[in-house]
């Protein structure tokens, strides 16, 4: 099994030491880009493997790859109360990151010059591992997979991500001309940089190369980043999902979703999925999850990112959707706003439509489905005390029937039945979406 070579390592390295990635300015704070806390937040993934909301305080969490330690940031301000260890095989962007989670106040966080591969030499077990933009740097990602298992706990969660061979084909392609040029024989830099520029403006536009991947983004100011992250990447590989499971098997991990779930969803490239060909209607419900996502990927291959999370086999607690659940164990839950809308704006905003009678437009906080998410004013109110903690499901159900007391139109007092029905309906949308997690709590 092959791990990075030491030559093309030392090329990685230097591409990182003399262009630490990304080049975000040390003072940017993530704390309102509520889309990209939600997915480094780790009780979005312990949720979506056990349907439990975990408690992030005290958890120990490792950003694999750390690069300048934006993610690093992000993790710390997704996680409230969690370490942050990164590590990363280029000294400058070690550097730089922990300058930069020093700068935002986190003192609980450590950085180390360690290569993934050995990682198991920190004496450290982790809850959760983030290996962001980095897996499809290993000629053998089982190589990294298995040493980030090596320090994952029982229960903890790896986030990663390969970069796709079908949706990035072109790119692989315009990598492969700037290799034969000889642009990619030592680190490239700004030479290198001016002179993919140079040649792809050169080209005709309707040369199939340039029209599939040239933009004017490649041509703006902030443009070297974008050059050297995809023209000009040092060990740069695509892969497929099949691959995508091949390596997880052969690092002996589980997979357990997506990180960009609803935007895999097979059904969702039909025009009408309640009416699909008989073939399809019969066989899909058959197919495994990796079926499905090699369909969707080879019909729709959008995604630059195989963006996955995955654990110890078997380590996930078995649990029934919340569509299958019986009154009674509806009666027993936990209801709890995902942690990332507890914000100022998102509460200011709930509070101002419910008195001012108007809908709740949630997906203006946090982006999470194809489609935008309103609520009715009439059921808005329902999420109003979860701003402050959990609520049982029964108690959502008395607010309902305390601020509807009667039918609107018989006038005759609202049932509980009734009640709870509506506020049953309200938090089954909310959670499929991925905004109120449901926790059985017997
Ligand atoms: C594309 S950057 C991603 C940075 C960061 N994870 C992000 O998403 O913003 C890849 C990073 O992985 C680091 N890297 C490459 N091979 C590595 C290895 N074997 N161990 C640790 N870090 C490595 C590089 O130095 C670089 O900083």
């Amino acid at each position: 099994m092959e791990s990075q070579t030491s030559d093309l390592l030392e090329k990685i390295r230097q591409q990182f030491d003399s262009a630490p990635y990304p080049r975000i300015p040390v003072d940017k704070s993530p704390k309102d880009i509520l889309n990209l806390l939600y997915i480094h937040n780790l009780v979005t993934a312990y949720y979506l493997r056990n349907q439990k909301v975990i408690e992030t305080k005290g958890k120990v969490i490792l950003d694999a790859g750390c690069g300048s330690g934006w993610k690093s940031l992000v993790l710390a301000e997704a996680n409230p109360g969690a370490k942050i260890v990164g590590v990363d095989i280029s000294e400058e962007s070690v550097k730089l990151a922990r300058h930069r989670l020093e700068h935002h106040g986190f003192d609980n966080a450590e950085f180390h010059v360690v290569s993934v591969e050995d990682l198991p030499k920190l004496d450290y077990k982790f809850d959760y591992i983030s290996c962001d933009e980095l897996l499809y740097l290993f000629p053998d990602p089982i190589v990294a997979l298995r040493a980030m298992k090596a320090v994952l706990k029982p229960d903890g969660i790896i986030r990663s991500n390969l970069h796709s061979s079908i949706q990035r084909f072109d790119l692989f392609r315009a990598q492969k001309v700037f290799t034969i040029m000889g642009l990619m024989d030592d680190n490239p830099q700004e030479l290198e940089i001016e002179a993919v520029k140079e040649i792809m403006k050169a080209l005709k536009d309707n040369t199939n190369l340039k029209a599939a991947t040239w933009s004017p983004i490649y041509e703006g100011e902030d443009s070297e980043e974008t050059i050297l992250m995809n023209y000009l990447f040092q060990g740069d590989k695509g892969y497929t999902i099949t691959d995508m499971f091949a390596a997880l098997k052969g690092a002996d991990l589980e997979f357990v979703s997506m990180v960009n779930w609803r935007q895999w969803n097979l059904m969702n490239l039909f025009k009408d999925a309640n009416n699909l060909p008989t073939l399809l209607a019969l066989g899909l419900p058959e197919t495994s999850i990796e079926e499905q996502l090699q369909l969707f990927e080879l019909l729709h291959p959008i995604h630059r990112l195989l963006d996955f999370w995955c654990g110890h086999p078997n380590q996930g607690k078995a649990f029934m959707p919340v569509t299958e659940w019986t009154k009674s164990e509806w009666e027993e839950v936990q209801v709890h706003l995902h942690p990332q809308l507890l914000t100022e704006k998102f509460k200011k905003d709930l509070i101002g439509c419910v008195t001012e009678i108007k809908a709740f437009s949630i997906s203006e906080h946090l982006v999470l489905t194809e489609m935008p998410v309103s609520i009715d004013s009439s059921m808005a109110f329902c999420l109003v005390p979860l701003l402050d903690a959990p609520q049982t499901m029964m108690s959502l159900v008395e607010l309902w029937k305390k601020i509807r007391p009667v039918h609107p139109v018989t006038l005759e007092p609202t049932d509980t039945e009734q009640a709870f029905h509506l506020v049953q309906q309200l938090l089954m949308r909310l959670e499929s979406c991925g905004y109120v997690l449901l926790e059985k709590v017997f």
